[in-house]
């Protein structure tokens, strides 16, 4: 069944599939090449096998979102969203292909450089996000992608919610546990912002740099959200002897567990780490 969902995306977008990248979550990505061989990305959701009614309404924002995007940091979709069978029973889509490894591959960083690299790629691409009124709300070493020319790209924009259509929330909860921010915890006051995604982004600078989350989840919920809600950690300054104290400043700040202490956007946090180098 799924290989024929497979068989008939690549028919229906002209291309060949040339192996699985990952397996288990709710979209299957396989590396693709075009006729003019050109490698991309599919990905495929089969909606009966997810059984999540939100499912389809996230890859509709997913790929409209992305398409409105045009940034180096932020991956790049290469077609529409096209569905299979109707009702519909599938949906799929191109994109860049990103050639290299997330990051829950390639962390802990030791590279001083290719760290305050990191920071400032992830940081200029929620900058783009956020400019078109979107807050990412999974930001996650699963979706940011480490280039093989050592680029950093955000992807997976499932989540997101645009700003100013409050309108378009859907169910779940979204987010990573150990990369949630304080404010995912106030499901009813209309939390997150782009200042929840600048502390993901500096979570994850902290998690690129140690191997470990600021605020781990260890596997008890209510002990999670109470270290969460006060964004409780070890100082980073505690687990790198080596890393700039400005750097480190940057990125405590944005761990603050008050939104407004921290950089509004991740335009105002990718400025501060520019200074800051
Ligand atoms: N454009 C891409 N190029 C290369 N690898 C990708 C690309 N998009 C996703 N991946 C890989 O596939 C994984 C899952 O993709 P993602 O869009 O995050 O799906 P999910 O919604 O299942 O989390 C990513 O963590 C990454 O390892
Ligand atoms: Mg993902």
């Amino acid at each position: 069944m799924t290989d024929s969902l497979l068989n008939k995306a690549c028919r229906s977008l002209k291309v060949r599939q040339i192996r699985p990248l990952t397996a288990g979550g709710q979209k299957q990505v396989h590396l693709v090449t075009t006729a003019q061989e050109e490698q991309r990305v599919l990905k495929l959701i089969d909606l009966q096998s997810v059984n999540d009614p939100a499912a389809l309404e996230r890859a509709r924002r997913e790929v409209e979102l992305l398409q409105s995007i045009n940034h180096p940091n932020v991956v790049t979709v290469k077609s529409e969203l096209t569905s299979i069978g109707d009702p519909i029973q599938a949906v799929f889509w191109l994109e860049d292909y990103l050639n290299g490894e997330d990051l829950r591959h390639c962390c802990p960083l030791e590279n001083v450089e290719e760290l305050q690299r990191m920071a400032s790629d992830v940081a200029s691409g929620l900058g783009a996000l956020h400019n078109a009124k979107v807050v990412h709300r999974d930001l996650s070493p699963g979706n940011v992608q480490r280039l093989n020319s050592g680029k950093y790209v955000v992807m997976d924009p499932g989540f997101a919610k645009h700003t100013l259509r409050s309108g378009l929330t859907i169910g779940g909860q979204p987010g990573t546990f150990g990369f949630l921010s304080p404010e995912h915890l106030n499901r009813y006051s209309g939390a997150p912002t782009p200042a929840s995604d600048v502390f993901a982004c500096c979570a994850l600078v902290y998690f690129a740099a140690t191997g470990k989350s600021p605020i781990p989840f260890n596997g008890d919920e209510r002990d999670y959200y109470e270290r969460l809600r006060r964004a409780n950690h070890a100082p980073l300054s505690n687990l790198r002897t080596d890393l700039p104290m400005d750097f480190m400043r940057v990125i405590e700040r944005g761990l603050h567990a008050q939104p407004a202490r921290r950089f509004r956007n991740g335009t105002e946090l990718y400025q501060a780490l520019k200074e800051a180098r």
